[in-house]
Parts: C-alpha cells; structure tokens; sequence
C-alpha cells in the first residue's frame, strides 16, 4: 500500500520567530492522521524546526539542496548539512527553481544521485506551463521531465522517490486542476513509471498534487485512486487549514 503524504512547502515565508509561533499552533492542531505530515521551512529555520518537533509525527524536509557534499558553491546547502540537522527529505525541481534559478533536468538529475548517495527521500516535482497545456503538450513536458532525471535508477533507488504533480499554472493562482485533471495526469505518470520499469514500480510510488490545495477542495482531489496526497504551499502557512488538509483523506 503506498503512503499517504501531506507535505508544506512553505517557500521564502517565516523568520525564526515566525517559524516558532507556526510551529506552536501546527502542534496544537496536529491529530493523528493516516498521511504522513512534513513541512519544508526555508534553510535557516530547518534547525530549530527539527527540535522543536522532534518528538512530533511531523518530519521537517527541505526545499531544495546542492548535489556536492562541499566545495566552492556561494550560498548553496549540501545534503551532509542537511543531514546534520535531522532533513531525510528533500523537495527537488520544483517549478520556480526550474523558472528562477534555471534548473534544468540535468542538473536535477545530479541532485537525484545525491540525495540517493545520502540515502534521502525525494520529492520530485514535475509540472507543465499553461501554454504546454494549452498546446496538449502537457503528457510529453511531464514524461520528459521524469525521464530526464529520473530514469535512470535503478527499480529499488526508484523506491527513494516521491513525486509530486505541479500544474504551474495552478500554482499560487487559486486556479486548481480539476479532480478529473489531477487524476488524469497522475495516472499518466503511474503508466509512464510502469512501462520504464514494472507495475509493481508503479503501483508503489506515492504521487502527490500540489497547486492551489485548499481546504474546500482537498478531499474531492485525494478521493482520487492516483492521487496519493499533496504538496501545500500558501495553505501550509496556516496551521488550521494545513491540517484540514492533512485530514481530507
Ligand atoms: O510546492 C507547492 C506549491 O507549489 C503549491 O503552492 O500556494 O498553490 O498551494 P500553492
């Protein structure tokens, strides 16, 4: 049976105090749930993070890390140092780093083996434009993505991964891909993943869809057979609402 995830991605939001405070009301409102529950503070918050949750069901991941264990790279996080600091998982591709910091797949794809090298969990996020979608291009922009930096693992590294199906136009917009559309595109990555490797692969790997996740829409999008849980931005930055998606299964 594949696991049920909830994952906050709480991009550039919360200083150290701010994280503290979201954190008490995160453990106020957290019941148990049957999905696992992370959030992703930004890197300077990951610490006190970690220790403040420790003995919480909630695991503190990153939002993104540097595929060398060190060396010249200005302002870049190396999985050892997230390591250091409790992180077992990290959130890889999402689509503003792809726009802003122009990650391409083989860059990702590097970022892949290290995570796999530290023996991390990957979130991988793949996504197409709006024009993509416009075009009906979207199958061929996701499938290429997955390849590209996925592809090429081994079926049992492929047990490492997460992904995470991130319409962009969807993302931050309040415009979410309908129930059918998510469901859609998530059992095009689970046939995609099959025919690389094997059902059993497939049948495995939590998928997860995130952009524009609400509270008033989650449970009709998780009721889906392929929709395995979801990656939460601005939602995630409220406690109650991050939880009445956590409980939408
Ligand atoms: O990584 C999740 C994020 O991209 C979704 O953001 O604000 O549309 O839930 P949002």
């Amino acid at each position: 049976m594949r696991k049920h995830i909830v994952a906050g991605n709480w991009k550039m939001n919360n200083d150290l105090a701010q994280t503290q405070l979201l954190i008490t009301e995160l453990k106020r409102a957290n019941k148990t749930s049957e999905a696992e529950v992370m959030i992703a503070p930004s890197f300077t918050n990951l610490w006190p993070a970690f220790e403040s949750l420790r003995e919480t069901n909630i695991e503190v991941i990153a939002q993104n890390m540097h595929f060398a264990d060190s060396g010249a790279y200005t302002g870049e996080v190396s999985p050892g140092m997230l390591k250091s600091v409790g992180v077992k998982t990290v959130i890889l591709g999402h689509s503003e780093r792809r726009a802003y910091f122009n990650e391409t797949d083989a860059l990702l794809a590097k970022k892949v083996n290290a995570a796999q090298q530290h023996n991390m969990r990957v979130i991988f996020c793949v996504g197409e434009a709006l024009a993509d979608r416009k075009a009906e291009q979207h199958e061929t922009v996701v499938s290429n993505q997955i390849k590209n930096a996925l592809f090429h693992l081994s079926p049992e590294d492929f047990g490492q991964i997460v992904l995470a199906y991130e319409p962009v136009w969807a993302i931050g917009t309040g415009e979410t891909a309908t129930p059918e559309q998510a469901q859609d595109m998530h059992a095009f990555i689970r046939k995609t993943i099959a025919n690389r490797y094997n059902q059993q692969v497939a049948n495995a790997v939590s998928i997860l869809y995130g952009g524009s996740v609400k509270p008033t829409n989650a449970k009709q999008i998780f009721a889906k057979p392929d929709v395995d849980g979801g990656l939460i931005g601005g939602a995630a930055l409220d406690a109650t609402h991050f939880f009445e998606i956590v409980n939408a299964f």
